[in-house]
């Protein structure tokens, strides 16, 4: 049993001042170590800035500060590289990535650490089933990328790994039940992102998951850039001489986690400044859902698709193509000495919202607000709520908005079927079925390209389900041919 009846007078006013003095109501009936960690959990918030934030981006709604004629389409590396007029030189840049890999200046990154709602699987996504076929769960179809690439390149590429605090002890168990994918241990880093209080949209009030306990939510892909430096990640990849970091998703099996081309695109371009640079695919058409590259204020930047003005969207060049079509997959690379630089002089960071788990506050991009469903602890009834609506603001912050930090971007686009799949809700758009078929036609692709008899039907859809591990070929070019069959047969499954 504690002694302390009341709160501590400091941690009290704190939450008065911040409006937010519910979370200590049922401090009274708490026992013991359960006041501890909420003082804990207290003392990781910045509560001074919480008022402005929420008038901000809770209960207000934060306006779009650039004006659409301010807006232009970024420029980008077209994907076919003899076009005329926007050729450029790919195997150059291709030799180049190549050559940093060899010297070990690569390091691979994952962001983990989302909560997976839409998914609704019970555990960390990387845990979920990612192979077609295989069922192998994502973390290893991302791993598998590693093993090819440190075998072709003949050095250790090292991979960090963002989890949250929500799924950080289950991720580690996962890579030690795992042999961590066939990766050395020593070659892998996890670390916890930070974390956010989520709100009650009506109110702005905190809200809590326990009567001891706040409820969190992590803050966004765009903490990592933060959980990097906090974590000492950005200093064990400088003792390892890492300069760059390739930056790929949890949820996007297909990912090319280490693509020369884009590497050397990104260190060696004459426009790029090595900072932050980013894959894109054209967009399908005009409504699709996706963060946009435009060039605004002379900076690079990805616009939401909310935040892209409707005439814009739909604007077309004169071949018919859309005009903003660069959309944005989240595959970046990204400089060490950008992370280490937007850390340690603060710019683009408003320092505000919950810290580290060592309690520094620091860089943090601006937030983003999401209304979600966050089952709560009802302080006045003592019951638990499980909210049929959505009833809170998440926020959050997005890995892109560094890219107008950059002294220049550059954007490089990718074909989609390549590159793109992934897996965020558990049937419809962007599931496990969409994505095996995404995987089934790459790979049908890079067989037919070297005289494979693929079926397909009348509208040219496959008639079978492939599966090629990167271990196996990161391309058709990889391919063996001696060792594949001559056609597949309708209804086969077959594993490369
Ligand atoms: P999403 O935006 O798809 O979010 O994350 P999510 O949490 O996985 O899924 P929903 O929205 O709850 O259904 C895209 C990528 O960013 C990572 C995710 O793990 C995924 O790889 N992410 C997202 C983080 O690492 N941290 C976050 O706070 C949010």
């Amino acid at each position: 049993m504690s002694h302390a009846v009341t709160a501590p007078s400091d941690v009290v006013s704190r939450l008065e001042k911040a409006g937010q003095a519910h979370v200590l109501s049922h401090w009274d009936r708490l026992k013991a170590a359960d006041r501890a960690a909420l003082l804990e959990q207290v003392a990781g918030i910045d509560w001074d800035s919480l008022p402005e934030l929420i008038r901000t981006y809770v209960t207000g709604k934060p306006a779009v500060e650039i004006s659409p004629e301010d807006i232009e389409p970024a420029p980008y590396f077209p994907k076919d590289h003899t076009i005329p007029g926007r050729g450029w030189n790919k195997s150059k840049y291709e030799v180049m990535g190549e050559d940093l890999l060899r010297q070990g200046k690569v390091a691979a990154f994952t962001v983990a650490g989302g909560q997976g709602t839409r998914l609704g699987f019970d555990g960390p996504k990387g845990a979920y089933p990612g192979g077609g076929i295989t069922g192998k769960p994502l973390f290893a179809c991302l791993a598998d990328w590693i093993v090819a690439a440190q075998k072709r390149y003949g050095r250790t590429i090292p991979w960090y790994v963002m989890t949250s605090p929500i799924n950080h002890a289950a991720t580690v168990e996962f890579f030690k039940q795992n042999d961590y994918c066939g990766l050395n241990p020593r070659d892998i880093m996890f670390f916890s992102q930070g974390v956010m209080p989520s709100f009650d949209m009506a109110s702005g009030r905190v809200l809590m998951n326990a009567p001891h306990e706040i409820a969190t939510n992590p803050d966004g892909h765009g903490g990592s850039l933060r959980a990097l430096w906090n974590s000492g990640a950005i200093n064990d990849m400088r003792a390892r001489g890492v300069e760059h970091i390739s930056y790929v998703q949890i949820d996007n099996p297909l990912a090319r986690v280490i693509d020369p081309v884009f590497i050397g695109l990104h260190a060696f371009a004459p426009d790029s400044s090595g900072e932050m640079s980013s894959k894109m695919v054209a967009k399908t058409d005009p409504g699709e859902k996706v963060g946009v590259f435009a060039k605004a204020q002379g900076k690079v930047r990805v616009l939401e698709y909310s935040d892209l003005p409707k005439h814009l969207a739909e604007a077309r060049n004169a071949d018919h193509t859309l005009k903003f079509n660069a959309g944005s997959i989240a595959i970046h690379m990204i400089g060490v000495e950008f992370v280490a630089r937007l850390n340690s002089d603060g710019r683009g960071g408003s320092g505000a919202g919950a810290s580290d788990p060592e309690g520094r506050a620091g860089f943090r991009l601006p937030f983003h607000r999401a209304e979600k469903k966050v089952p709560f602890f009802d302080l006045s009834s003592g019951q638990p709520v499980n909210p049929a609506k959505p009833n809170a603001v998440k926020l959050e912050t997005f890995v892109f908005d560094a890219v107008p930090m950059c002294r220049s971007s550059i954007v490089y686009e990718t074909d989609r079927i390549d590159e793109f799949a992934p897996i965020k809700n558990a049937e419809g758009t962007d599931s496990p079925e969409t994505c095996r078929r995404i995987q089934t036609e790459r790979a049908a692709r890079w067989l037919e390209r070297v005289g494979v008899k693929v079926p397909r039907d009348e509208r040219g859809e496959c008639q079978c389900t492939i599966e090629i591990s990167p271990v196996t070929a990161m391309g058709a070019e990889d391919l063996d041919t001696a060792r594949l069959p001559k056609r597949i047969e309708p209804g086969q499954s077959v594993v490369l």
